[in-house]
């Protein structure tokens, strides 16, 4: 079950799987929205009869200084980094405690470990993300339900597009350009940590491009 706001490209990405032999399903949703988010987690639910992982993926990183007071960008990364995975799991949970199973996974970034001068509301969304994580990792366990946080370095995605300061958009493009990795890297982790036996739970999943120093 796929969700996100641009439907054209979700629909493209179902037909892809689709053909590939899965099933797959597109919703239109924004994430700032708890009902759209419900709307979707139902749905899953009244398809598949259950929902197994839950991933909450959306984000946004139009970085700045603070002092450029770009207070609509500020709002934007709250309503978006901190609020889906809330959403997420207000939408998934109470299935996931009828079932006595499940998997939340939650996308940090390395700004959810490190701080950097230019980045100081993306990084602060991305280690409240890890906060809510680990606090939900802790009151979970007792219906059986798994929690992993994925902390990405540089991958090459649309990202670097949601930076507005044409300076900061610039040498965060070119440092992609250099250094990031493809999104199968990402993938990867993903699928690593849903695939475990169910009495394992990976919490807590660290990469960067190999090149990367930060
Ligand atoms: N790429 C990296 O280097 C990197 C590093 C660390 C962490 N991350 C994190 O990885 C996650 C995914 O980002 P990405 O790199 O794949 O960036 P991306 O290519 O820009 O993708 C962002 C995704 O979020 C969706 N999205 C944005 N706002 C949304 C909204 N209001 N409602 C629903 N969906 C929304 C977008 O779909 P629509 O626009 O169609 O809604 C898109 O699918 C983010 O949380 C990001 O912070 C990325």
């Amino acid at each position: 079950m796929l969700g996100a706001r641009r439907v054209n490209r979700l629909q493209s990405l179902a037909d892809e799987l689709t053909a590939g032999g899965c099933r797959a399903l597109a919703i239109t949703t924004d994430v700032t929205h708890y009902n759209q988010v419900k709307r979707l987690v139902d749905s899953a639910v009244q398809t598949y009869g259950r929902i197994d992982v839950m991933v909450n993926n959306a984000g946004l990183m139009p970085s700045s200084p603070l002092e450029h007071l770009k207070i609509d960008d500020w709002d934007r990364m709250i309503d978006v980094n901190i609020k889906d995975v809330l959403y997420g799991i207000a939408a998934a949970l109470p299935y996931m405690k009828q079932q006595r199973a499940g998997h939340i996974i939650n996308v940090s970034s390395v700004a959810g470990h490190k701080v950097r001068a230019g980045g100081a509301v993306y990084a602060a969304t991305k280690h409240a993300v890890r906060a809510l994580s680990e606090g939900l990792r802790q009151e979970v366990k007792a219906y059986n339900i798994r929690t992993t946080v994925i902390s990405p370095g540089a991958v090459a995605t649309e990202l670097p597009n949601s930076v507005t300061e044409p300076d900061v958009a610039e040498r965060i493009h070119k440092f992609y350009d250099e250094i990031a990795i493809p999104a199968e890297s990402f993938a990867r982790a993903v699928a690593f940590a849903m695939s475990q036996p169910e009495d394992v739970d990976v919490n807590e999943i660290l990469f960067r491009p190999t090149r990367q120093e930060l």
